[in-house]
């Protein structure tokens, strides 16, 4: 699956917000929030999927925000969290539905965050994302994003359990592998639906993630432009275009 290709999230985009919006809305609010509230032009949103770190930022800020969602599933669910925001802050969100790459923005914000999404991309469109994020950025402008995983485990790592989460009689849930496959990190997402011990559904949505140590990146974050500088929080890379 591919979010370039259109497809991408097919699967996943019905389960996501149910597993995991209440845990990544808590960490985007911890990663995030500080960085929004001080946003003075606009922030961007990048990879923005269901919205729930679009809407972290449009809370904890007062400025436009840009989110950038190319995967019509995930942007599906992104609009219907917005229509439930209140005009005010709706008015405040410019949905753009290419890849990053593609979406044209120029000096656009002095904030962009890039959340679970980095990994995602393979070397090729990271270089051309950061690209993108030097010719949006405004000068001075910091990006923020969580690194992709610095190697590839040597074998299967232990599953994962998103859930259970209860709907009527139902329980929700997924198991999450991830394998070393071809040079990649192969994560693959199994969704179960219970009822009373009987799988009454389930599907699967499989995930490349691309490794690359931090010494790769801020290598490819010089070479677009942009400077390496101390993360607001540990679990974050940082990276500044340079003051004019
Ligand atoms: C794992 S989701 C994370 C969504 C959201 N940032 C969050 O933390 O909840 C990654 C998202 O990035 C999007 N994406 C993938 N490639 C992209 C690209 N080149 N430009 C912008 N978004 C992209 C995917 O469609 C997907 O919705």
């Amino acid at each position: 699956m591919d979010a370039r290709r259109g497809d991408g999230y097919a699967v996943s985009a019905e389960f996501y917000d149910l597993l995991q919006a209440e845990t990544d809305r808590r960490q985007a609010e911890q990663r995030f929030a500080e960085a929004a509230a001080r946003a003075r032009y606009a922030v961007l949103d990048v990879g923005a999927g269901t919205g729930i770190v679009t809407e972290v930022l449009l809370r904890a800020s007062t400025v436009p925000v840009h989110a950038v969602e190319p995967a019509p599933a995930m942007r599906a669910a992104l609009l219907s969290r917005l229509a439930h925001l209140g005009a005010d802050r709706r008015a405040r969100v410019t949905v753009h539905p290419e890849p990053f790459a593609a979406a044209g923005l120029a000096e656009a914000a002095d904030l962009a965050v890039a959340s679970n999404m980095i990994a995602g991309l393979d070397p090729a469109t990271r270089r051309a994302t950061w690209r993108a994020l030097t010719a949006a950025l405004r000068p001075g402008g910091l990006l923020l994003f969580d690194p992709p995983p610095a190697h590839l485990p040597t074998g299967t790592e232990e599953a994962q359990r998103l859930g259970p989460v209860r709907v009527g009689p139902d329980l929700y849930l997924a198991d999450v592998t991830r394998e070393p496959h071809r040079g990649v990190l192969r994560t693959v997402f199994t969704y179960r639906v219970e009822r009373e011990g009987t799988v009454l559904r389930q599907a699967r949505e499989a995930f490349d993630l691309w490794p690359a140590p931090p010494g790769l990146l801020a290598e490819e974050l010089r070479t677009a432009g942009l400077d390496v500088v101390r993360a607001p929080h540990p679990d974050l890379m940082a990276a500044r275009r340079p003051a004019a």
